[in-house]
């Protein structure tokens, strides 16, 4: 059986911890034993301020404390120990050991990912539109950022299930269904099916405000399409089907797809057993003929579960579906990720949830609204921006970038590189920031040659491909991997150094649902990357040497690949 690799981030800290169970048993357990990359690099590759926190925490000298860390035995790939300042740990690895790391990636199909989540569950509800609506800018985000943890949690080996919750149900299609019935365009929709059914809305919605009848109709529609009404639950499923389809086409261009799509619409039939459970254990009250959670006590505010006119609400369709959930498929956790303006709503139904005992672990992953300046897009309106547009534009940026690059290639293939190109670059833009941090777009930006973007990586992607194949049409036939990896100059180590912590970058920018992190991650190998690429060489080298270099380029180029695949973004051999 293939040996697990383990990173050295991992086997430090566990060592780390070790020794400060051994020698201060009395410290307190919360003291963390954790051991980061050096943040600088002159010092050391690993870093450990375990000393400095236990000093503060036993009130005694901290280098004497850090002198303990540097006498214990040290695990058999670190090279040395130093304490430097006032008491902090820099480890320096063995660079053989650097090696012997780098040649069990190479063996694993996984570099060297761990498969943290052995038989768990998580489910990702994410993307989340609604029928008859266009998406906006938030479920663009949610999908983008949604897919790439859905990507991050199956290369841990999580069982993911991928669920497009969609706004499916509703009073809103009682206005839809008379609206329809008295002015749909056929022609229009036919062409642009979401865009006519949002104005069917619109329209219907404005008239039930000043139209006392026309409300009254709408009502009855709604109604009827509740009670099963075969004429209206047809209709129903029409609006569902020609909204799907448009979304499909987009999924499709952004290369997402769900396990589950299962819409509001499909716990209907529990919600009503949601008000008896949070009855029986107390906690509603009736306000104003409406039935109520009143968490005000929790700083919550209060959360209508059933309207006065007998409608139930969206926090009780999530609690409805939180339950269904966890009894099909015991999750471990349930990740929601949406913009930021439903985070009282997740907060409320997460304390009821907690409240009726649900034991799966509930988190809401939020995102700013990206800030579209003004005249960014032509088509913009509100902040609904037509994403089809958005996308073609990308693409038709990128293929000029492509013909200047590749002005011998065959137009089929500059447009299908143009293609995984203008999409990367959306897609990286939205990806390589704090979600939480407010965005601004930029054409400049997202498709820069030379700074982080996702043409830049794809970019250095190519690139790397290519030294691969002048290698191999320089020397055929010979087999790099017949040649062990050896690592001797400066920028080769610190390249392999990089290359070692791709798991770690992977296990984080999960655990803190940040996509950001990876792609940090990302740029700063290309950038370690570029930095041997140019001052080492490579097909001039010795023989063995040269091989070794191949196969470090390989693993970059691997990791680079593998990369920008959980980011959801394609990666051509030639751009
Ligand atoms: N359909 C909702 C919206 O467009 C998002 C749903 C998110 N998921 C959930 N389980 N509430 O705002």
């Amino acid at each position: 059986m293939k040996k697990e690799i383990i990173s050295f981030e991992t086997l430090l800290s566990s060592w780390s911890a070790e020794v400060t169970a051994t020698n201060f048993p009395e410290a307190h357990s919360a003291i963390p034993s954790g051991v980061i990359p050096s943040r600088n690099e002159e010092f050391g590759d690993y870093q450990c301020e375990t000393a400095m926190k236990l000093a503060k925490e036993l009130k005694t000298n901290p280098r004497a404390v850090a002198l303990t860390y540097k006498k214990a035995v040290h695990p058999d790939f670190v090279e040395k120990i130093e304490i430097a300042g006032p008491g902090f740990i820099n480890i320096t690895l063995k660079t053989t050991a650097l090696a012997a790391q780098l040649e069990a990636m190479l063996a694993d199909e996984k570099i060297g990912v761990p498969n943290l989540g052995k038989n768990q569950t998580v489910i990702i509800d994410y993307s989340s539109p609604n029928v008859a609506k266009p998406m906006h800018i938030g479920h663009i985000r949610s999908t983008v950022i949604g897919n790439s943890l859905d990507r991050l949690y199956r290369a841990l080996g999580y069982n993911v299930i991928a669920d497009n919750h969609l706004g499916d149900w509703g009073t809103q299609f009682g206005l839809i269904i008379l609206g329809y019935r008295e002015f749909a365009d056929a022609e229009a929709l036919k062409t642009t099916p979401v865009e006519e059914l949002e104005r069917i809305y619109v329209k219907s919605y404005n008239l039930s405000k000043e139209d006392e009848i026309w409300r009254e109709r709408a009502k009855a529609e709604l109604v009827k399409l509740q009670q099963g009404d075969k004429e209206n639950r047809a209709l129903w499923e029409t609006f569902v089907e020609l909204t799907l389809n448009e979304f499909d086409r987009i999924y499709k261009r952004l290369g997402v797809s769900f396990d589950l799509c299962r819409g509001e619409s499909f716990y209907n039939d529990r919600l009503s057993s949601v008000i008896d459970l949070l009855k029986e254990k107390g906690l509603v009250t009736e306000s104003n003929g409406a039935l109520v959670c009143d968490l005000e006590a929790d700083g919550l505010n209060i959360a209508i579960v059933r309207k006065s006119d007998g409608g139930y609400n969206y926090t009780t369709t999530d609690i409805a579906t939180v339950m269904a959930r966890t009894e099909e498929f015991k999750p471990a956790e349930i990740i929601y990720v949406t913009d930021e303006r439903q985070q009282l709503h997740f907060k409320q139904f997460f304390h009821i949830c907690k409240k009726i005992g649900v034991p799966t672990r509930l988190t809401h992953v939020w995102f700013g609204l990206m800030r579209l300046p003004e005249a960014t897009f032509s088509t913009r309106e509100g902040n609904v921006i037509k994403l089809e547009a958005l996308l073609n534009e990308a693409e038709a940026r990128a293929l000029e970038i492509v013909k200047a690059s590749s002005p011998g290639m065959d137009a089929a293939q500059q447009h299908e590189i143009a293609r995984a190109v203008g999409i990367g670059a959306i897609k990286y833009t939205d990806l390589s920031q704090n979600p939480q941090s407010l965005v601004t777009f930029t054409w400049e930006k997202a498709l820069a040659m030379d700074g982080n973007s996702g043409p830049y990586l794809q970019y250095a992607y190519a690139r790397i491909a290519s030294v691969r194949d002048k290698y191999a049409e320089k020397f055929p036939g010979k087999n790099p991997d017949e040649f062990p990896v050896v690592l001797t100059e400066e920028q080769e180590r610190r390249l392999a150094l990089k290359l070692t912590r791709f798991p770690a970058a992977v296990e984080a920018a999960a655990k803190l649902a940040r996509p950001s992190v990876l792609a940090d991650y990302l740029f700063d190998l290309s950038q370690a990357y570029s930095s041997f690429y140019q001052n080492v060489p490579f097909l001039k080298a010795d023989e063995g040497v040269r091989e070794s270099r191949i196969r470090i380029c390989t693993l970059t180029a691997t990791t680079l690949k593998q990369g920008l695949d959980l980011l959801g973004i394609e990666t051509p051999e030639r751009i």
